[in-house]
């Protein structure tokens, strides 16, 4: 037999049930969408400064209902964990190098490793901002990641304890790269002997003397401080270094439309800011070595860099296979690169 419940109380009841519902949904509307962005560079770098700017950008437009959470210097993660991270949704965010794709199995990424593939930022954003670039970033869901966009670093010097002006300064010399199999190539071709290592460990490796020399855009090996480890530097701009922004898909795809619209935004207008002050910085970076007095710069001269060039540019057809000759294909004629004509 049932109690019979006397109305008013009924009546309470709803009312307070009611009332913590509305404060418990309420209270959920509010909580925002945290996005953790995690990187390997420092704070004042390209990509650093703009992780920033999209997390203020992400902010406004969501009216905060996106926290970007930026985790800078690897402090969550090493470049080869954070990969892994992002596809677990330990994070949301990343910006690896470009790169560092091929050990997810998208070997096609290091075609933007290619020695003297791209002439100039110019030739550069045909590929990054047009379509060849964007089939690329689509390669990447099979991977449950999503790529959001393309943010420059630069083209990349040499250095080491000698000086490095012709082909023979690097002969035996042990070089720092990031995981890619082009650029372990292109360092052989060099008669150099390649040398992976993360990131965060390179400063160190370079002061020990576990590697003798590297390859950077100028503003990460100056905000690593590499020049204080390093005696020689050669402008040579033989390869890039850039980032492709991407995010966990699930994560992403889960996100209410409005929200990944004002995020898609962000991400334009970040993209933006991150081309403008790569550009910007890596001139700087290269100024600010030459005030430290620490490391002698050196810019090769038309004869030794296109010595350079013709030692290196046989790595694209021993890489052919590996990256796919269609995308090769594509990204020459983009750039009207056609080595055959060196
Ligand atoms: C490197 O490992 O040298 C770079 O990928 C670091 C970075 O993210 O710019």
């Amino acid at each position: 037999m049932s109690l019979p419940i006397h109305p008013p109380i009924l009546r309470r009841g709803l009312l307070v049930l009611a009332a913590s519902m509305a404060l418990a949904s309420s209270a959920l509307a509010q909580a925002p969408i945290i996005i953790k962005f995690s990187h390997v560079v420092a704070v004042d770098t390209p990509k650093g400064k703009a992780a920033e700017f999209f997390a203020k950008r992400a902010a406004e437009l969501t009216k905060g209902r996106v926290k970007v959470e930026v985790y800078p210097n690897s402090q969550l993660y090493k470049d080869k964990e954070e990969m892994e991270a992002l596809q677990l949704g330990s994070v949301q965010m990343l910006a690896p190098s470009l790169s560092k794709f091929a050990p997810l199995g998208v070997k096609e990424f290091e075609v933007f490793d290619l020695p003297f593939i791209f002439d100039d930022y110019n030739d550069l954003h045909k590929v990054t901002q047009g379509p060849v670039g964007q089939s690329l970033l689509k390669k990447l869901e099979s991977r449950g990641i999503t790529g959001l966009a393309y943010w420059d670093n630069g083209f990349k010097v040499m250095s080491a304890n000698r000086p490095l002006k012709a082909v023979e300064d690097y002969k035996g010399l042990k070089m720092r790269i990031q995981s890619s199999k082009v650029l372990d190539a292109e360092m052989r071709a060099l008669g150099a002997l390649p040398q992976v290592l993360a990131f965060s460990e390179t400063y160190q490796a370079l002061q020990t003397g576990v590697v003798d020399g590297t390859e950077n855009p100028p503003s990460n090996l100056y905000t690593q401080k590499m020049h204080e480890v390093q005696k020689h530097l050669s402008v040579t701009n033989h390869g890039y270094l850039g980032y492709a922004v991407v995010v966990n898909k699930k994560f992403w795809d889960g996100l209410p439309a409005d929200i990944r619209t004002a995020l898609s935004k962000a991400m334009v207008d970040s993209t933006k800011v991150a081309n403008d002050v790569a550009f910007q910085d890596n001139k700087e970076a290269l100024e600010k070595v030459k005030a430290s007095g620490k490391t002698t710069i050196y810019t090769p001269s038309m004869a030794e860099r296109f010595l350079l060039k013709k030692a290196l540019v046989p790595v694209h057809k021993q890489m052919a296979s590996r990256i796919g000759e269609e995308v090769l294909q594509a990204i020459y004629k983009e750039t009207n690169f056609d080595p055959s004509k060196l």
